[in-house]
């Protein structure tokens, strides 16, 4: 494990910043989506796929309970969320680890002075693992950093970091996206995600492209699948950032920007919505801006492709029809418990137990 002081260190190259999250090669602290290859991105969905197949019998939810039983999880969420939270503590109680929380500062001893860092050096010496969701950018890997200089060192899950990144929904974003338009390519009873079920294909995202941690992530997994296309469908204030185009410039991702959903939505083969990230406004600036032009609708439906999947990250606010809820192309909700056998397939890998599991599988499960 490298050390690095707690200053600022998006400055640094990429590379080195992912050295810094991994431990002997592998990966320890999860922050960036950078960090994640196509290798660990395909074991994590296998892993997510074997643990969902291993719980649905009552022998089996009780093998996965008994691998992270020693185990202990804080989740430390000083920004709201429902799902983030809510899915890695089932993903906790799915491996039997138990967990506490914080999700409100004004309960603990920061009230007295206590600052962030010291509430994160005190919660590395009761747990295991810290899953953390924060407002600013930068923290969660400026904590993963400082918990590296301790000497009892844990793993630190980003659950949300700012307007900057949000690694684990990419990671079901893509497990999802992958059963939806890669059914064909997963052998039933023999979960493979090694495919590339993206090459040729139109992926959108609409909305708040700027302010959305999601989709920022999302785009840098997906830089994995050679010859996917990413159209990025956004009020011009609103349009992804100068850093993302830069990357997959140079990663050399067929792309293309446009200013309205409307005429777009017949090419796509999976469109993926944000809402207006209007917390992050300042002085109000994003009233002004026609959010209607990326709304998707049920009167757009006759446009779609058969296959299109339709993804959300939720919450939603009126830029996602709640008429398309029950066109089958809505894959929102199975994203919503894709993120929970996810991130149980996360904490087996983290904690090394992802061997026993894939071994279970295949000697138990597999057809
Ligand atoms: N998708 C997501 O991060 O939702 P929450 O904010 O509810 O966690």
């Amino acid at each position: 494990m490298m050390n690095q002081t707690t200053e600022d260190c998006s400055s640094l190259p990429t590379s080195h910043r992912v050295s810094l999250l991994s431990n002997d090669g592998r990966l320890f602290h999860v922050i960036l989506a950078q960090q994640f290859d196509r290798d660990l991105i395909d074991k994590l969905c296998r892993l997510a796929e074997m643990i969902r197949s291993i719980a649905e019998s009552r022998q089996g939810s009780d093998f996965l309970r008994n691998q992270l039983c020693h185990k202990r999880a804080m989740l430390y969420f000083v920004q709201p969320s429902t799902r983030t939270f809510l899915s890695f503590a089932a993903a906790c109680q799915i491996m039997g680890m138990p967990y506490n929380e914080v999700r409100d500062p004004s309960t603990s001893s920061e009230v007295k002075g206590e600052s962030e860092a010291d509430t994160v050096r005190v919660l590395s010496q009761y747990f295991d693992t810290i899953v953390m969701r924060h407002p600013a950018e930068g923290f969660a890997e400026t904590m993963a950093h400082l918990l590296n200089g301790m000497r009892r060192t844990i793993p630190l899950v980003n659950g949300g970091s700012g307007k900057d990144q949000h690694p684990t929904q990419a990671l079901l974003d893509i497990y999802t996206l992958h059963r939806s338009m890669g059914r064909s390519l997963i052998s039933p009873g023999k979960p493979n995600f090694a495919g590339n079920p993206f090459e040729g294909k139109t992926i959108a995202f609409v909305g708040d492209l700027k302010r959305g941690r999601t989709v920022r992530s999302l785009v840098y997994l997906l830089t994995r699948y050679p010859g996917v296309r990413m159209l990025f469908i956004a009020p011009d204030e609103l349009q992804i950032g100068a850093d993302i185009i830069e990357y997959i410039q140079r990663m050399d991702v067929l792309h293309e920007f446009r200013d309205t959903l409307q005429s777009s939505v017949s090419e796509c083969d999976a469109i993926y919505m944000t809402r207006l990230q209007d917390e992050h406004d300042l002085q109000g600036e994003s009233k002004t801006i026609d959010y209607s032009r990326f709304h998707l609708t049920q009167d757009m439906a006759g446009q779609f492709k058969p296959e299109l999947a339709i993804l959300h990250p939720l919450p939603r606010r009126q830029e996602l029809d709640v008429a398309l809820d029950t066109d089958p192309r809505a894959k929102y909700w199975e994203q919503v418990q894709n993120g929970m056998w996810m991130r149980a397939g996360l904490m087996s890998y983290i904690f090394n137990v992802d061997a026993t599991i894939i071994d279970h599988y295949y000697r138990d499960y597999a057809v």
